[in-house]
């Protein structure tokens, strides 16, 4: 059974519930009130009333935790320690053309720093979870990540710039070297799920320049906790803070890090 620890159970029933109102809407999708935040970067009825749904939950059980949300941004409380950092919907783009791969993202930080993660797929209702020390689950099963040694065996996802965005000539120049000297690379579209997938030893290693806080943070601790090695794309602990972000197991993360430093851009 997985470690559920008093605010993960808590972290886990509000993102259940939020999960059920997100296969609602993704079953009417057609009549979801849609609007346009910035190019390509789509806010829904859905994604607002999530967040709405998981601040609700997690205040009525913690009041006073502070929150760090997507779309409201920070919301401040008296506890200065604890602070949920929420993204809830990521892969906004996949849910908006139907494409069944999407998260909510939860995660908690005590003293500044990850001690609980929560990613929840609801369409296929897995529930990752993790706790500082004492790993992380696929809904009952513990996870490790990956244990393949060489890049020709790796499977690599990635989250590209899109519209609106920049660096994608920079992208380009990472992705030529790793389409050389990889088994594969895939861009899904939710980063929190690339992470939980890392977690979970389906992906070997996953990177991406730009992140938010509220893109990685439930994913990071995930990583960490079945094993792996997360750092920022100059190898150093700001993976957080900078939104730029590689994750994989000890052996291939060296060899990815050296790969993304030569390409011309890290
Ligand atoms: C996005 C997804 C995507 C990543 C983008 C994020 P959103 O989050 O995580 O995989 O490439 O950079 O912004 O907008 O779907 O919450
Ligand atoms: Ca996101
Ligand atoms: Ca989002």
């Amino acid at each position: 059974m997985p470690y559920l620890s008093p605010a993960l159970n808590v972290m886990t029933a509000a993102a259940r519930k939020a999960g059920r109102g997100l296969i609602r809407d993704f079953g009417e999708l057609e009549n979801l009130q849609v609007s346009l935040k910035g190019p390509a970067d789509f806010v829904t009825a859905a994604d607002q009333r999530t967040e709405r749904i998981l601040i609700q939950e997690l205040s009525k059980a913690r009041p006073g935790y502070r929150f760090l949300v997507e779309e409201a941004g920070a919301i401040e409380g008296p506890d200065k320690s604890h602070r949920f950092i929420i993204d809830p919907l990521d892969g906004t783009t996949n849910f908006m053309h139907g494409v069944p791969h999407f998260a909510i993202s939860i995660a908690l930080e005590r003293d500044a720093q990850l001690v609980s993660a929560v990613v929840y797929n609801p369409v296929v209702d897995e529930m990752y979870t993790a706790e500082k020390n004492h790993g992380a689950y696929l809904n009952s099963k513990r996870l490790r990540v990956a244990a393949r040694a060489h890049l020709r065996e790796a499977l690599i996802a990635t989250g590209m710039p899109y519209h609106g965005r920049e660096g994608h000539e920079g992208f380009l120049q990472e992705l030529a070297p790793m389409m050389a000297a990889t088994a594969g690379v895939r861009r899904y579209g939710s980063a929190a799920l690339d992470l939980a997938y890392v977690a979970a030893g389906r992906f070997d290693g996953f990177w991406e320049r730009g992140l938010a806080a509220w893109d990685v943070a439930a994913g990071i601790l995930l990583v960490r906790e079945a094993g792996g090695q997360i750092s920022d794309l100059a190898g150093g602990e700001q993976a957080l803070q900078t939104g730029n972000i590689l994750a994989a197991n000890d052996k291939l993360h060296p060899q990815l890090l050296k790969l993304l430093r030569t390409s011309g851009t890290a």
